[in-house]
């Protein structure tokens, strides 16, 4: 079976999760079932970074150690497994035992290889970003220096070891050039391959002053910088560094990260892996932020989205689509409840509800709920047919590049399609004169609706298994798409149930 391995950024547990967080993982779980559906094997990693200092302070504000804390907050970033219906294959801890060895691991072959040196290190620090900054990356406000996210960075020296990032300047422009697809989307290797061009630095790995994180192999009184320790998640998970690779294990990854994360996935990682001679990424997906009410997620605006409170309040399935809809994959967004309704309105309850009820209500009544015959094919059935098997194809190719808004594009292109096959048809005013007829219309719906009901599954996991339940199909492969029709005569189907409620539109106030 053909492999694919796709990852999350660890989340820092912090703070509560986020939209921000929930949408890496809806993307990465759409992806991940989208493939299972294909055929493929899939791993998919989701799980916390819980190292560093920002951990540590966070921890000693509320008078607990560092563990505590970690273990109380990291319960709540595997709860959006839960939440948000995703489909991960394993959550990763940084304080678990498998993988402080692998980091260990990874240090020691680096250092083994020669990339790996001690000096002094004096610059600036920003510990929300857990990342050194340059003098000339800063900007300054009433005297503070301000790192390029607004955070506050802090005067740093002492004794280092550090990573001979210099070293891989030319080997990263080589494989920029050789492969245009490692970062996606363009414009974002583009940002990566200028900040390569200007020349690259060796990099502080390890810290003194402070203890929470992975002593470095062989000197204890350093830690290991948080980002190396974070990095290697990706390869614990697949069993590194024992017998590893296996042929049961998953690497290369795609790993599909926030464009803040950018530089540390596309830069330090590949330099890291190639360092210690492991295969590369076969990708990194870059996507943009959410911004909500057209405001920066924050808790003094009072406008963070609690991705429990809102699938509770709309649907898990109606969020997963409404993120991946509203904005290209990479683009920056705003989350809109008052755009999330109407979408829900005009995209879930009438477009894709509405084709479904009506279609599987008739069936229901005019035809004793069974799955009625196809007489010969007119030209306008076969339209609709070959429409559905575009449709596939359509939706693999955007998958296959993270185009999730175009992918949802095609499934819908096809939902209009058979509205207005339903409208030119209208089997309704067919039921006394022509039954047979209507039931052939009725039947050739059905065939679009299979297609439907599987396309929309990986994105919404629970409508697309009722809509399926409904249309009596047990599997949700993709490989039975590629007979159209293909759904059995006279098979009895259960009454049908509505999948997508309207919401109420709140008046604007
Ligand atoms: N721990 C590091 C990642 C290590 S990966 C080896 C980290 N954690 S984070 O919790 O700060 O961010 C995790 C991800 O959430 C990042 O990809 C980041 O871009 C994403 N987001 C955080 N806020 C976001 C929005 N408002 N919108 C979209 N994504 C955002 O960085």
């Amino acid at each position: 079976m053909k492999k694919i391995y796709v990852t999350t950024p660890i989340y820092y547990p912090s703070g509560a999760p986020h939209l921000g967080s929930a949408y890496t993982s809806v993307a990465c779980d759409v992806y991940a079932r989208f493939k299972r559906q294909d055929g493929y094997d899939v791993k998919f990693l989701t799980g916390t970074d819980e190292h560093g200092l920002k951990l540590q302070r966070k921890a000693e504000e509320q008078g607990i150690s560092p563990q505590e804390y970690v273990d109380k907050m990291s319960n709540e970033f595997r709860a959006l497994t839960e939440i948000m219906h995703l489909s991960n294959t394993d959550f990763i801890r940084t304080t678990e035992p498998r993988h402080h060895k692998a980091a260990q691991a990874l240090w020691r072959k680096l250092e083994a290889n020669g990339y790996i040196y001690k000096s002094t290190y004096q610059g600036w620090y920003s510990v929300p970003d857990e990342a050194y900054f340059d003098e000339d990356e800063l900007t300054e406000e009433n005297g503070v220096k301000l790192a390029p996210s607004g955070h506050k960075v802090e005067w740093i020296e002492e004794e280092s070891y550090f990573f001979k990032l210099s070293a891989f300047q030319e080997k990263l422009e080589n494989l920029y050039k050789t492969n245009p697809n490692f970062v996606q989307p363009k414009n974002r290797l583009n940002e990566v391959k200028s900040f390569v061009s200007k020349g690259l630095k060796d990099i502080s790995i390890s810290r003194t002053t402070f203890n929470w994180g992975i002593p470095v192999p062989g000197d204890d009184k350093h830690i290991m910088y948080v980002w190396i320790d974070a990095l290697t998640n990706y390869l614990t998970s697949d069993g590194y560094p024992n017998d590893w690779p296996n042929p049961m294990s998953h690497w290369p990854a795609t790993h599909v990260v926030g464009k803040d994360i950018l530089r540390f996935h596309a830069v330090y990682w590949p330099s890291m892996l190639m360092g210690a001679d492991i295969a590369l990424p076969k990708q990194i997906q870059a996507h943009g932020w959410w911004t909500s009410e057209g405001k920066k997620m924050s808790k003094s605006f009072n406008n963070v989205v609690n991705p429990k409170e809102i699938c509770d309040k709309y649907g898990t399935d109606q969020i997963r689509y409404f993120l991946l809809k509203e904005v290209p994959f990479g683009n920056d967004g705003d989350f809109s409840e008052t755009r999330l309704q109407s979408r829900i309105n005009a995209e879930l309850a009438n477009d894709i509800g509405n084709l479904f009820q009506r279609t599987l209500s008739m069936i229901n009544k005019q035809c004793d709920g069974k799955i009625p015959a196809l007489l010969e094919l007119s030209d306008l059935d076969k339209n609709l047919f070959d429409l559905a098997e575009k449709t596939v194809k359509n939706a693999r190719k955007s998958i296959e590049n993270f185009e999730f808004h175009q992918a949802l594009e095609s499934i819908w292109t096809l939902v209009s399609a058979g509205n207005q096959y339903m409208e030119k048809t209208q089997p309704w005013t067919l039921k006394k004169e022509q039954p047979e007829q209507m039931k052939h219309h009725l039947r050739v719906l059905m065939e679009a609706l299979r297609t439907l009901a599987l396309l929309v599954e990986p994105f919404m996991p629970t409508a697309g298994k009722n809509f399926r339940k409904q249309l009596g199909i047990a599997e949700n492969n993709f490989a039975q798409l590629e007979t159209i029709p293909n759904l059995p005569v006279a098979a009895v189907l259960p009454p049908p149930f509505g999948v997508f409620p309207r919401v109420e539109i709140a008046e604007a106030v």
